[in-house]
């Protein structure tokens, strides 16, 4: 398993884990990770699922595709150099141990 740690706004840490190739928004789900929305249900089109990488991982990731660099650019809070939409995000190996920070809303 692979452990993610979903820091709230107001820094409480939520502890999760995830199976690899299993999308960081699942993970969060499963865990009872509060604070996404993902109001599409994974398919790229609501911006409601953002979050913030950990510098260090976020670089270690693909990069975003076509549709999810669009999206980003209507999320609710601003969009940040390491910002992410958590379902298209796929969790893997090298993540473990990866800080997810949730932004204020999604809405
Ligand atoms: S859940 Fe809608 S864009 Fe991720």
């Amino acid at each position: 398993m692979i452990q993610l740690i979903f820091i709230y706004p107001d820094g409480q840490e939520h502890e999760a884990y995830a199976q690899n190739g299993q999308t960081l928004l699942s993970a969060a789900q499963e865990a009872g990770v509060a604070g996404f929305v993902a109001e599409c249900g994974g398919n790229c089109t609501c911006a409601t699922c953002h979050c913030y990488i950990q510098a260090e991982h976020a670089q270690e990731l693909f990069e975003p595709s076509e549709d999810e660099q669009a999206m980003l650019g209507f999320t609710a809070e601003p969009r940040e150099q390491h910002s992410r939409l958590a379902c298209q995000v796929m969790v893997e190996y090298f993540m473990d141990g990866m800080r997810v920070y949730m932004p204020e809303r999604q809405i």
